[in-house]
């Protein structure tokens, strides 16, 4: 194992870890990654000495805790390089941060007879949220079709933009297909129509760079438990118009301006969107995270490894007899790996699997329809990061040969 993996692999204290008796081999990273050593130790003095809450005190701990939370802000605008801080909207995850938009579609944007677009290979959040808001509204959902390849056609997107649809939510990595979508040309094929577009980026965020200024997405939303972060925590870019037009979800303390029994007046943009006490120190904790991942990405020996991972995990995958891959390989796809194999259940198989010392996610995965496509059962899941190892790669191909001869 190259030594920068090696360094990598000790900054994250949980990656050694036993399970039975077994060398944890942890490969179900798309759902939550382990957390950075810098992150839990930051967390750690936080709570220590800057446990205050933000925003509201004049004393020195509620300004130091204030100063950590805001500079974890300006930290992730800088991450997706976000015009400024007002574009960031902390929230307590990607889920929260569709809701809040589709909450505000629904309130100031949708009426009946217009249509929100989302593809078939959608999270449940990015799904259920909008049915929300359709319901709050009386718009409709409509559906673009995915290929048997996994792949998101322009000219079916294209083909289903019609002056009815009044916003566009699309995944920029389905966390199913682990193929990226061509946001880019998405973007601006809806910019064309005058349809804003919302992106999920909860997994594409880990493995791509995003510049959300040069993708010009009116929404970016993703979580920092995938990232290396703090749970409970994620973030809603916006673009300012944007974020000043869509009323909030939440009414509390710190999203106003003045409450009178008669009538509140809003805080700017972003607090607007952030009412109550929120997840301060958690916040102030991703920044750690959000410098290790721009850190390893750009660093060719990660970036080579996590080329061998992939070429490695495809070999594997494909020497097994029965197993199909949902969605094809390609350059688009980042490792994560959803597949099916005939005659197992895939929760039969994570449980064995586990037991042998390796985590991976099986069912539906939170994309019932996608994933439903490919196997009405369900489907077993891989992901990887950088921290991986090949070796791992070799146990998890031994466990699971060993595992589908138990199950057959
Ligand atoms: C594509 C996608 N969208 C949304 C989510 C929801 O993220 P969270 O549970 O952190 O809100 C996930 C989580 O797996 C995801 O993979």
């Amino acid at each position: 194992m190259a030594s920068v993996i090696s360094d990598i692999r000790a900054q994250f204290p949980a990656l050694n870890e036993r399970v039975y008796g077994k060398k944890l081999v942890y490969f179900d990273n798309a759902a939550t990654s382990q957390r950075l050593k810098a992150v839990t130790d930051l967390q750690s003095k936080l709570s220590v000495t800057a446990n205050a809450n933000i925003h509201r005190a004049v004393h020195s701990l509620s300004s130091k805790a204030t100063e950590v939370y805001e500079s974890a802000r300006e930290a992730a605008a800088g991450f997706i390089s976000a015009p400024g801080r007002e574009n960031v909207v902390i929230t307590s995850g990607t889920t929260s941060a569709i809701n809040t938009v589709a909450h505000g579609f629904a309130r100031a944007i949708l009426k009946k007879g217009d249509k929100v677009l989302i593809s078939e290979a959608e999270h449940h959040s990015n799904i259920v949220s909008w049915q929300l808001a359709c319901d709050m509204s009386g718009a409709k959902i409509s559906v673009i079709p995915v290929e048997e390849s996994g792949e998101l056609s322009l000219s079916r997107v294209e083909s289903m933009l019609d002056c009815n649809v009044k916003i566009l939510a699309v995944a920029h990595v389905s966390n199913v297909l682990g193929i990226e979508n061509p946001i880019a040309e998405i973007i601006s094929l809806a910019h064309s129509r005058n349809v804003p577009v919302l992106i999920d980026g909860a997994q594409g965020i880990v493995h791509k760079q995003v510049n959300v200024r040069a993708l010009d997405c009116d929404f970016y939303a993703f979580s920092t438990h995938k990232l290396y972060g703090p749970t409970g925590v994620g973030i809603l870019y916006g673009k300012k118009e944007w974020l000043d037009k869509l009323p909030p979800m939440l009414g509390g303390g710190d999203m106003v301006e003045t409450v009178t029994f008669s009538k509140t007046t809003f805080a700017p943009v972003p607090l607007k969107f952030e009412a109550g006490t929120p997840n301060f120190l958690s916040a102030a904790a991703m920044t750690p995270a959000l410098e290790f991942a721009a850190e390893i990405r750009k660093n060719k020996e990660v970036i080579a490894h996590e080329s061998a991972l992939m070429e490695k995990m495809e070999f594997c995958l494909g020497q097994i007899p029965g197993l199909h891959l949902a969605g094809a390989c390609s350059d688009s796809r980042i490792p994560l790996y959803s597949f099916s194999i005939d005659g197992i259940h895939p929760e039969d198989a994570a449980q064995i699997l586990d037991k042998m010392g390796v985590a991976v996610r099986s069912g539906l995965m939170c994309a019932e329809p996608i994933v439903k496509k490919y196997s009405e059962k369900g489907l077993t899941r891989v992901s990887l990061l950088p921290y991986n190892t090949e070796e791992e790669i070799d146990i998890f191909a031994d466990a699971l040969s060993k595992t589908i001869k138990m199950l057959s």
